[in-house]
């Protein structure tokens, strides 16, 4: 009761600082552009929330605010990502000065390249947490991505000034955080975790547009064809065991054919439109339910 108390409470603040969604990191195929459109589409009751394909976090950030469930589950096959997200929910008094250390370094690519180095050869922790949110806001369209051997490889990104240390977003991030598992989990693992009237949002990488759109070069090899048919067995089995589910894709046959037994919605959003990422466009994307 004093945790819901203290959470209403944190929500008014964040709604007098006009901050949306404490989202704290930029993510490909971020949803914080579509959480107005989301709104409409959660379900209304529902036990623990499960999202399985974290990424910047923006809908449990939002679904923390409207329903403050009393669990959540939170998935993700990057591992940096998800020593992040513990780190803020954890540790965030401690990663917020060493944030200050980054910003208050000469944004340039030498200091970039040095921290991205030593990234590259660090355990998981809290400093590599703090390393891997100032790379993301210093990077080129703060993109994450590995070379074969696994080693982050994006190039600085000459912004004038990128937003290091965002502190108000980081403590509520963190406060939102606290009832949340963490988990560096694949998707065929995860899901194991819902439970009858749980709700479980996917956001898997998306199924290409067009042959030569590369929107599934995340971490760990492709997510392709096998992988989506993979995500839709899954989807059915958990409609089976009386879960709530939701799930975001590109819209095409082939993604509206794998999912025709379900409620399939269109969204709008703004998005690269080809492989370079310098052309953005608005495009259909669907969101599938089963409620
Ligand atoms: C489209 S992004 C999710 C974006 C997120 N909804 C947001 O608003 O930022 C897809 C995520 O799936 C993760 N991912 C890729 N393959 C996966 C797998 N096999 N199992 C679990 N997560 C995976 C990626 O690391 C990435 O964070």
């Amino acid at each position: 009761m004093e945790f819901q108390n203290t959470f209403k409470g944190n929500f008014q603040i964040l709604e007098q600082m006009q901050i949306a969604n404490p989202a704290f990191i930029k993510w490909a195929g971020g949803k914080t552009q579509l959480l107005r459109q989301f709104s409409e589409l959660y379900p209304q009751k529902f036990n623990h929330f499960l999202e399985i394909f974290l990424g910047s976090g923006a809908v449990f950030f939002n679904v923390k605010q409207k329903f403050n469930p009393s669990q959540s589950f939170l998935f993700d096959i990057n591992e940096d990502l998800i020593n992040t997200f513990k780190s803020v929910r954890d540790n965030v008094d401690e990663l917020i000065p060493l944030l200050r250390e980054h910003r208050d370094k000469d944004n340039n690519k030498a200091y970039f390249n040095e921290q991205r180095q030593k990234f590259n050869t660090m355990k998981h922790g809290l400093e590599k947490a703090a390393i891997f949110i100032y790379l993301n806001k210093t990077c080129f369209n703060g993109l994450y991505r590995v070379n074969s051997e696994g080693k982050f490889n994006v190039p600085f990104g000459k912004y004038k000034k990128p937003a290091i240390l965002q502190e108000v977003k980081l403590r509520m991030a963190s406060k939102f955080l606290q009832n949340a598992e963490l988990s560096v989990s694949d998707f065929t693992e995860a899901v194991k975790k819902a439970e009858e009237d749980d709700f479980v949002y996917m956001d898997p990488p998306y199924f290409p547009l067009t042959k030569t759109a590369s929107f599934t070069s995340y971490q760990k090899g492709a997510f392709l064809e096998n992988e989506q048919r993979q995500l839709a067995k899954e989807f059915k089995e958990l409609d089976k065991k009386h879960c709530l589910l939701m799930l975001s894709n590109s819209d095409t046959p082939f993604i509206r054919e794998l999912y025709s037994d379900f409620n399939i919605v269109t969204v709008k959003a703004r998005r690269a439109i080809n492989c370079i990422g310098a052309k953005r466009g608005v495009i259909n994307e669907v969101v599938i339910r089963n409620y």
